[in-house]
């Protein structure tokens, strides 16, 4: 069996070590001959690369195992990029959400202007790990986490559109395993779905079993009365933010009882009940800094100092799993049907053909096939055309550097109230982001 060599690009981040032991987990699955860390932090780099050093070392010492901040050691010799960056990192997070809310506007990661903010500093530095893999390992794919991934999404097709990219969310997965629970069954992998939208943006419609018994009536009288919350345990599970997300859903679900609702479209659909429910010296960029960020690096720290490996604080979920099980599909061309953020190209009839959406594909080892939506209601439709707008206005904004274009993409979010409060906002989140925008003109 070949074994493969992988690179995690963002090697500093929280989710690392969870990858790192669901790889060193599943190797009789997925052999693996090299695993590299690669981060352009150089200490946050170094206390994550050591501590899975450690895991290594103990769990698979046959491994050859390093971490570094230079590109050309990082891609060399790679067969799978994974890839996971925050660019401007917590601080930069923090901003995006703190700088709408003073203005009264949602403040979230990847929704509202805090998401476009964080789609004008990923665009160039997602472009420049693709650039690295094609000059260094221009066989590998790129399996990318990176967010916004809806953002990163259109412009790494715009702007790489030969890339061996994949942009993936571990959102649906991570509901659909809430989902299995509702239903009684011990895995998500027992259902099959479709599912349709953009990014943090999206419906099931259809949930049945491998018998193909129709589960969207049970799915939907939960959610109707509790949204997502289940006693599924999950990286979210204990974060009070996080619960009231998949609360909120049940409200989400009331605005259209035909599709199941992904939980982002509550801070589009109730962005007044977010902002009121918003604390702006607390937001939860706090919450993660005292929550997984502490969890993960006091544990890694832990790991290095005393080098006991048994009873290990990481956590291991679907995130991991997810992004291993792609990378297999990719190997061993096991046609899984897996959620991935495609070129439309006519899979949503009534939607752009160019659009980058969020849809069922059967993955092997040629790549992606997607699956066919056909036509999609006037109110799914009228949401995602706003938003596709907004995003694609980013890109466009990165692209020609233009100040116009980018105030355009925030009053197009259906969080903004009007392009008055957009251009307050934008004027704050420029100077904010001097380090990582281009210079708007
Ligand atoms: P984190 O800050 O802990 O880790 C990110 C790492 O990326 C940091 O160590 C940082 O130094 C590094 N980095 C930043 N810019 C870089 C660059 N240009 N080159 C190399 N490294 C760079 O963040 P986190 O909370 O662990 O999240 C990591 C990323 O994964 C974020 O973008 C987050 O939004 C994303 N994420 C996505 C999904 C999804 O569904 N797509 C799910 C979870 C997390
Ligand atoms: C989900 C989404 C990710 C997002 C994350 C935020 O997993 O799919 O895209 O980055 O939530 O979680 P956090 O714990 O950092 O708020
Ligand atoms: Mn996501």
């Amino acid at each position: 069996m070949k074994k493969f060599s992988i690179l995690i690009a963002g090697g500093g981040s929280t989710f690392t070590p969870e990858i790192l032991l669901l790889l060193l987990e599943k190797r009789e699955q997925f052999p693996i001959r090299k695993i590299k860390f690669y981060d352009n932090d150089e200490e946050r780099q170094k206390i994550i690369g050591e501590a899975c050093g450690v895991l290594i070392e103990h769990k698979a010492p046959e491994i050859e195992f390093s971490y570094t901040t230079d590109p050309e050691t990082a891609f060399t010799d790679v067969d799978f990029v994974m890839a996971h960056i925050r660019v401007g990192k917590y601080e930069m997070r923090g901003k995006d959400e703190k700088i709408p809310l003073k203005y009264g506007v949602v403040g979230q990661e990847t929704c509202g202007p805090g998401g476009l903010a964080y789609g004008m500093r990923s665009i160039g530095p997602v472009i420049e790990l693709i650039d690295y893999m094609e000059t260094y390992s221009p066989h590998a794919w790129m399996l990318n986490y990176s967010n916004p991934a809806a953002i990163v999404a259109e412009a790494t097709n715009r702007l790489r559109p030969d890339a061996r990219i994949i942009n993936i969310c571990d959102m649906p997965v991570g509901i659909e395993a809430r989902m299995a629970v509702i239903c009684g069954l011990k895995s998500r992998k027992e259902m099959i779905t479709r599912y349709f939208g953009l990014n943090h943006f999206g419906w099931w419609s259809d949930i049945r079993d491998k018998n193909g018994k129709d589960l969207m009536p049970v799915i939907k009288a939960y959610v109707k009365e509790n949204g997502f919350n289940t006693s599924q345990i999950d990286g979210h599970t204990d974060d009070k933010s996080w619960t009231d997300t998949y609360n909120k859903a049940k409200d989400v679900y009331a605005v259209d009882p035909n599709f199941i609702p992904n939980t982002y479209l509550k801070y589009y659909l109730y962005p007044d009940y977010v902002v009121k429910h918003s604390d702006l010296n607390y937001t939860r960029t706090d919450e993660v800094r005292e929550g997984r960020e502490k969890r993960v690096f006091e544990e890694a720290r832990r790991l290095i100092q005393t080098k006991n490996v048994e009873n290990c604080g990481f956590e291991v979920g679907n995130h991991a799993e997810y992004i291993v099980d792609l990378a297999r599909a990719l190997a061993y061309n096991t046609q899984e049907r897996m959620l991935l953020i495609v070129p439309n190209h006519g899979a949503i009839e009534n939607f752009s053909y160019d659009a980058m959406i969020e849809i069922p594909c059967i993955v092997g080892k040629n790549g992606y096939e997607p699956l066919k939506v056909g036509k999609i209601p006037v109110f799914e439709k009228g949401l995602m055309e706003q938003q596709i707008a907004a995003e694609k206005l980013v890109v466009d904004a990165w692209v020609e550097k233009s100040y116009q274009k980018m105030w355009q993409a925030i009053t197009m979010s259906k969080t903004v109230p009007s392009a008055a409060v957009a251009k307050l906002i934008l004027d704050d989140l420029i100077e904010a982001n001097v380090k990582y925008w281009p210079e708007l003109r």
